[in-house]
């Protein structure tokens, strides 16, 4: 079983896609701490309604950046944490919590990495930039975290058209489907060992 933690800002659909998807069996795992930066955020209101421990922790719980890093890091390693999931998370992870887990953070991005990703680029904005583009194709990227904003290893692609009429909220919308499940069977192949992450060091 493995102990995935979840790191979240907003809505926590991407979230709730993992609970769901330990509960279903399509990853033999369990979310075991919910740390969000926003108390206000749907994922830590998912999170307790799913009985799952959820932590308020930000610039205004740990004004100092060492400190917040600090306390999301032990919290992730108190609840023996051995994967993270960024779902969501608008924050960039700090030193220590990336040494910490260096090779067990994952994210998803909504768009076909390397297209469209990198600082500023979250929400809305990058399926208004696909549309800018006018590329063919979107999807959704499941990839590693390192230092570089977006520009970890890709561990999984899903492609979605672009029709056209599209806005940036349809698109999202045909997106954020398929983000659920490539989310849900990415971690389910990492927790099954089918993809290997590399050993830290
Ligand atoms: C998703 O589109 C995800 O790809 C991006 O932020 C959005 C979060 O949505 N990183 P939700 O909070 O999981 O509903």
């Amino acid at each position: 079983m493995l102990r995935i933690g979840v790191l979240a800002s907003g809505r926590g659909s991407n979230l709730q896609a993992l609970v769901e998807g330990c509960a279903a069996g399509h990853i033999p795992g369990r979310v075991v701490v919910v740390v969000s930066n926003n108390s206000r955020s749907g994922a830590l209101a998912r999170a307790a309604g799913a009985g799952i421990p959820g932590y308020h922790l930000s610039g205004h719980t740990h004004p100092g950046p060492g400190e917040l890093d600090a306390a999301i890091c032990s919290t992730l390693q108190a609840h023996t944490c051995e994967l993270v999931a960024l779902a969501g998370y608008m924050k960039q992870l700090g030193p220590r919590t990336l040494t910490v887990f260096r090779g067990r953070v994952v994210n998803v991005h909504p768009a076909l990495l390397p297209r469209h990703g990198g600082m500023g680029m979250y929400g809305m904005r990058v399926h208004e930039a696909v549309l800018a583009s006018q590329d063919d194709y979107s999807g959704a990227t499941v990839h590693l975290v390192t230092e570089e904003y977006d520009q970890g290893p890709v561990l999984a692609q899903c492609r979605v058209p672009v029709l056209p009429g599209d806005t940036p909220a349809t698109l999202a919308a045909r997106v954020l489907a398929v983000e659920h499940e490539l989310y849900v069977k990415t971690v389910g192949a990492i927790a099954r060992g089918e993809i290997v992450l590399p050993v830290p060091g």
